[in-house]
């Protein structure tokens, strides 16, 4: 066998010199150099040939393939380099770029005023319970401003609807928050808006009395809106209240001496409330003899207050610009 080891090795050379990926480099290695290769191949017949012919062809040979193997080593060096800078280049990260800002979310003071609220009554014993939105009209005490889903059902226009549903199964003596959202007709406007979140209070024992509530409603008065706020209780009319009253307290921006917060008042109107009507009790198997008293707080309401927010659509838009104030 005789081959053109000249031509073989420059063939190589050539191809290793285009290769532009490893997988072919590669490819010309086990081509050139493998097993099945035409040097290879040459190398197996050296053994049919006389010593000095052997040495001679060997150094030929050999000289070949030392430099084929060469040039891979370096073609390999040459396309692992070419291929990690694509790389660092393709991961490049420009630190100079402007990079985007993460708004931070913040408390609805919606949610704020009702944690608050909910810890100052848990403060002192009351749990805190839900009530069904969708509700029996036997439930919700009769009201003007009702969204009817059919004749008997409707969407609760006030939280005292859990009142009736406690009376039920509570054991005596209750002592509860109902928190939850309420709706009503009205038109979106600064001071209205078809859903907002109520928060009813019911305590009903023994020996309750009107003092009790006014101490109650003093204490979170003083609670919610600081230490020298002074509350008032003027007569009113509920359903299911009797007597009723709205509380007052002392406008805290002018400290009772009148102002545009207040009106010129002095006061503020905050909540109702009244001593369980008997009728009440009755209604739902209790003895009308117990005795027991009911308010109702409006989470918005208070939390426009508390902010000095003059328009409540601002609360239900989530605008971050506006929930980042408070
Ligand atoms: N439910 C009344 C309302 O929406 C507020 C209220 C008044 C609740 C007197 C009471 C209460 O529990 O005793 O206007």
């Amino acid at each position: 066998m005789n081959i053109d080891l000249e031509s073989i090795k420059k063939e190589a050379l050539d191809n290793i010199n285009k290769v532009l990926d490893l997988k072919e480099l590669d490819n010309l290695r086990v081509n050139y150099l493998g097993k099945k290769s035409e040097i290879n191949k040459y190398m197996q017949t050296l053994k049919e040939v006389s010593i000095e012919e052997r040495k001679e062809l060997g150094k030929l040979i050999n000289d070949a393939k030392t430099i084929i193997e060469d040039s891979i080593k370096q073609k390999t060096n040459i396309l692992n380099k070419a291929f990690n800078d694509a790389k660092l280049l393709s991961e490049q990260i420009d630190v100079t770029l402007n990079t985007k800002k993460n708004e931070v979310g913040s408390l609805n003071p919606i949610t704020k005023v009702y944690r608050e609220i909910k810890l100052i009554f848990e403060h002192m014993g009351y749990e805190v319970v839900t009530g069904p939105e969708i509700e029996y009209s036997d439930y919700n005490f009769t009201k003007q401003d009702t969204f009817y889903i059919n004749d008997s059902i409707l969407l609760r226009t006030q939280t005292s609807s859990v009142q009736s549903r406690i009376m039920e199964k509570h054991k005596l003596p209750i002592k509860i928050i109902s928190a939850g959202r309420v709706f009503r007709s009205d038109a979106v406007d600064a001071t209205h808006s078809p859903t907002f979140h109520q928060m009813e209070g019911l305590l009903v024992g023994e020996d309750i009395t009107f003092t009790d509530l006014k101490g109650t409603l003093d204490n979170f008065a003083k609670a919610f809106f600081g230490e020298d706020t002074l509350t008032r209780f003027r007569p009113h009319h509920f359903p299911f209240t009797e007597p009723s009253a709205e509380m007052d307290v002392s406008c805290f921006k002018c400290k009772g001496k009148g102002c545009r917060f207040c009106k010129n008042e002095g006061w503020i109107e905050i909540l109702g409330c009244g001593m369980v009507n008997p009728k009440v009790y009755e209604l739902n198997g209790l003895d009308k003899n117990l005795q027991g008293f009911a308010f109702g707080i409006g989470v918005e309401r208070l939390a426009l207050l508390k902010y000095e927010i003059d328009d409540m659509r601002l609360l239900y838009e989530n605008d971050i610009r506006f929930l980042n104030q408070f």
